[in-house]
């Protein structure tokens, strides 16, 4: 829920102050009915707000943070008919995900309809860090957690991991990396040039997100505000 004025001037179409004038002299509607009270809230992703019967067009920029469950893909369509990550949130504004989750990796997924968001937080050069929770099929030896660290070749490129922490001292299986990658598979296939099979992957955090206290497959609306302070933009 959000004040009518501040929709308005988020929308662009005019000031909190001029957006209060517009609401006294009855201009503005929602869902097609005049408001002139100047206190009211509205839904910002389902009501329909109208100055002087224009409704207004420029979408209002939306951020979720999914905790993505497995047998969900990470797009906006499927022509297979399978479960999108899209499907799990509940809005009428067109959004898309931030990068991609394969099927089976459960954790942090971003979804906005802010494009320059999105660049921001995919582009290399910005080195957004994400990090994984790995299970694997066998104990993670010493030596390839060093080349994990020093760098091998993945597509023809000398790829590596910021950080790997094993994270059970009973079977050495369970795994925590950082990378600034977001190649696709990037993580199996890491693993996979050494000759391990990951089980399980989580994503736990993206940049300054994380997805502690969120269930797998709920999701929470971060605020614009939200989005500023936390990339400290
Ligand atoms: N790396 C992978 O291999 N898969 C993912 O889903 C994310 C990172």
């Amino acid at each position: 829920m959000i004040r009518l004025n501040k929709f308005i001037s988020e929308c662009g179409a005019a000031s909190r102050r001029k957006a209060d004038e517009l609401i006294e002299a009855g201009r503005v509607t929602v869902n097609g009915k005049t408001v002139t009270n100047l206190g009211i809230k509205i839904i910002e992703d389902k009501d329909t707000v109208s100055i002087d019967g224009e409704p207004l067009r420029i979408e209002r920029k939306v951020y979720y943070l999914l905790n993505k469950p497995r047998n969900v893909i990470t797009s906006t369509s499927d022509e297979k008919g399978r479960k999108t990550v899209v499907d799990l949130i509940n809005t009428n504004s067109k959004i898309f995900p931030v990068g991609r989750l394969d099927y089976n990796t459960t954790g942090l997924l971003l979804l906005t309809n802010d494009g320059e968001f999105t660049n921001f937080l995919l582009h290399p050069k910005n080195k957004i860090q994400r990090v994984y929770s790995v299970l694997l099929d066998k104990p993670l030896d010493i030596k390839d957690k060093q080349k994990l660290l020093r760098g091998i070749i993945l597509d023809k490129k000398k790829s590596k991991f910021q950080s790997v922490n094993v994270i059970d001292n009973k079977t050495f299986k369970r795994v925590k990396v950082i990378t600034v990658e977001g190649r696709n598979h990037f993580v199996k296939n890491m693993f996979g040039i050494l000759g391990y099979r990951v089980k399980k992957l989580e994503r736990i955090k993206f940049g300054p997100f994380n997805i502690e206290g969120l269930k797998r497959g709920s999701y929470i609306k971060l605020s614009k505000d939200e989005i500023h302070k936390l990339l400290k933009i």
